[in-house]
C-alpha cells in the first residue's frame, strides 16, 4: 500500500489549534439567544436510568457541587450503578487524582431512588434509561405529570426525535436533548439538542451548565444521529466499504493514525464491540432501502462470536489479556471471501483514497447538515469532532480541513466518488455552491 498522507507543517498545525480553540469560543455563541439571558437555577437534579450513562451524569454533577438523584426502576441496576460510581471514585483516589474526603462528599451527594416521584423537588430532570421512543415517551409523560413547574426535562437519547419525546407533554418548551458521550464523566463533549419549541433559557441553561461540567456544549438541532453521529455513519460506512473494496483493516487503521486519530476505526469497534447496537442494526436491515449499497460485515463478525477484545477476536485478534490488535488471517480469509461473495474484485488501495473516503464522507455530510440549520456552524461541527471522536486537534477539525485543501478539489473527488459508489456520495448542494464561488465553510456567516 501507498504511503502518501502529506506531513504537516509547525505553521499548519499552530493554525489547525488555533481553529479548534475558535471553535471552543464560539461553540457558547447562539444567534437569537442573548448572551445575558437569565438561566434557570438548577440546584437539584434528577437523573432517571442508573446505567452506563446516568452514572456517568450523576458524576459529572456531583464533580461540580450538584446534587442528585439517580433513580432506577429496576433495584439491581441501582446497585449496580451506584457501584460504578463508588468503584471509580475510588479508583480516582487511588490514582492519586481525588482526595478520599472529596470522593466521600460527591458519593453523599448521590441519592439512590426506584422511585419516579422523587423527580418532585428536581429543577432538571435528565432521562437516560434505555434507547426506546415508546419507554421514553411513557418516563416523559410521567415527568409532565410529576415535575414541579419550569423544571427542566431533558433527554440523552442518542438520536431518537426529541419532538416526538416532547410532545407527548404539556411543557415542550421545557424539554430538550442533553446528549453526553461515554463514560459521561470523562468524555469532553454534550450535545445540546434544540427542539422545535425548546425555550431559549432552557438551552442557555443547558449549555452554561454543560460549560460548568467542563464540557464543550454544542448546539444541534433534530437529525438523526444529531450532528456528530450523523458524520460518524458516513465515516463508518466508507471504512467499511474500503475493506469490501480491497483494504485491509489494518491498512485503513494504519492510514488513519497516520492521519491523527489515536486509533484507527477498526481498533475503536473491538474496543467498543462488534455487538454494540447489534440487534437494532439487524432489525433494521429487513426494512432497509435496497437502492444503495450497504454493508453488514460487522453484524457476521458479530454473528461468529468475534466481539472484539472482549472475546480475544474481532478485526484483530487479541493475545490472552493483551488489548493490542494483531493482524488475523481468519478474518482476512473471511472479509476476502465476502468480497467475492459481493462480485466485488479486491484491488489496491492507497492511503489518499482511504483518508479522502473517510474524511469527505463527513464533510459532505457536515455541508449537509449546515445547509439544512441542523449545526449552526462549520466550527461547531469540527469542535464536535475534535472533542467527542477522536478527529485529530493538528487537522482542525474535518469541515476546517476541507477549507485547508480546498472545496473545489475536494467537491471533485466526491463527484468522483458519486459516479464510481453512487447514492452516499451525492454531493451537498451547499459544497457545490462554495466550490463554484470560490468559497470556504469559514466564510458561512451565521
Ligand atoms: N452507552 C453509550 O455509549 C451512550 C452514549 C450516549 C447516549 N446514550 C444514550 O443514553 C441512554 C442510556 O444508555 P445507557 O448505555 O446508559 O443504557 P443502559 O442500558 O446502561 O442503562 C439504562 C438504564 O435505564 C434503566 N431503566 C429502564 N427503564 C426504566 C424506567 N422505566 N425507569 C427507570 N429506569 C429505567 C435500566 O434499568 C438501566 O439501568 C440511551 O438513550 C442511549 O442511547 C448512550
Amino acid at each position: 500500500m501507498t504511503t502518501d498522507i502529506p506531513t504537516l507543517t509547525n505553521a499548519e498545525r499552530e493554525r489547525a489549534a488555533a481553529h479548534v480553540e475558535f471553535a471552543r469560543r464560539e461553540a457558547a455563541k447562539i444567534p437569537d439567544i442573548p448572551a445575558d439571558l437569565p438561566t434557570r437555577q438548577v440546584r437539584r437534579v434528577a437523573v432517571i436510568g442508573a446505567g452506563t450513562m446516568g452514572g456517568g451524569i450523576a458524576m459529572s454533577l456531583a464533580n461540580i457541587g450538584l446534587a442528585s438523584t439517580l433513580i432506577d426502576a429496576d433495584p439491581a441496576a441501582l446497585d449496580r450503578g451506584l457501584g460504578r460510581v463508588r468503584a471509580n471514585y475510588a479508583s480516582s483516589v487511588s490514582r492519586g487524582r481525588l482526595a478520599q474526603s472529596a470522593m466521600d462528599e460527591r458519593l453523599e451527594s448521590i441519592r439512590g431512588s426506584v422511585d419516579i416521584g422523587d423527580v418532585k423537588d428536581a429543577d432538571l430532570v435528565i432521562e437516560a434509561v434505555f434507547e426506546d421512543l415508546g419507554l421514553k415517551q411513557s418516563i416523559f409523560r410521567q415527568l409532565d405529570a410529576i415535575a414541579k413547574p419550569g423544571a427542566i426535562l431533558a433527554t440523552n437519547t442518542s438520536g431518537l426525535d426529541v419532538d416526538a419525546i416532547a410532545g407527548v407533554t404539556q411543557r415542550p418548551q421545557d424539554v430538550v436533548g442533553a446528549h453526553f458521550f461515554s463514560p459521561a464523566h470523562v468524555m469532553k463533549l454534550l450535545e445540546v439538542v434544540r427542539a422545535d419549541k425548546t425555550a431559549p433559557d432552557v438551552i442557555a441553561t443547558l449549555m452554561d451548565l454543560g460549560r460548568r461540567m467542563g464540557k464543550v456544549a454544542v448546539l444541534s438541532r433534530i437529525y438523526p444521529g444529531f450532528i456528530g453521529n450523523a458524520l460518524f455513519r458516513n465515516y463508518t460506512r466508507e471504512a467499511h466499504f474500503l475493506v469490501e473494496d480491497g483494504a485491509l483493516p489494518h491498512e485503513v487503521d494504519a492510514a488513519l493514525t497516520r492521519f491523527g486519530y489515536a486509533m484507527g476505526i477498526f481498533a475503536v469497534h473491538d474496543l467498543a464491540g462488534n455487538d454494540v447496537g447489534h440487534q437494532t442494526r439487524k432489525a433494521q436491515m429487513a426494512t432497509r432501502p435496497t437502492d444503495r449499497r450497504w454493508n453488514d460485515l460487522i453484524m457476521k463478525l458479530a454473528d461468529l462470536g468475534r466481539l472484539g477484545q472482549k472475546s480475544g477476536a474481532g478485526w484483530y485478534r487479541y493475545d490472552e489479556g493483551s488489548r493490542t490488535p494483531q493482524r488475523d488471517p481468519e478474518v482476512e480469509a473471511f472479509i476476502i471471501e465476502e468480497s467475492r461473495r459481493m462480485g466485488i474484485t479486491r484491488r489496491e488501495i492507497s492511503e489518499d483514497e482511504i483518508i479522502k473516503r473517510c474524511v469527505y464522507g463527513m464533510v459532505n455530510e457536515g455541508a449537509k447538515l449546515l445547509q439544512q440549520g441542523i449545526a449552526l456552524r462549520p466550527s461547531d461541527i469540527d469542535i464536535v469532532y475534535v472533542t467527542g471522536y477522536g478527529f485529530p486537534a493538528h487537522q482542525g477539525g474535518p469541515m476546517y480541513y476541507a477549507d485547508r485543501i480546498g472545496l473545489p478539489e475536494v467537491l471533485a473527488d466526491i463527484k468522483r466518488f458519486h459516479a464510481e459508489y453512487g447514492y452516499w456520495w451525492e454531493p451537498a448542494p451547499l459544497l457545490e455552491r462554495l466550490a463554484r464561488e470560490g468559497g470556504r465553510f469559514a466564510d458561512l456567516q451565521v
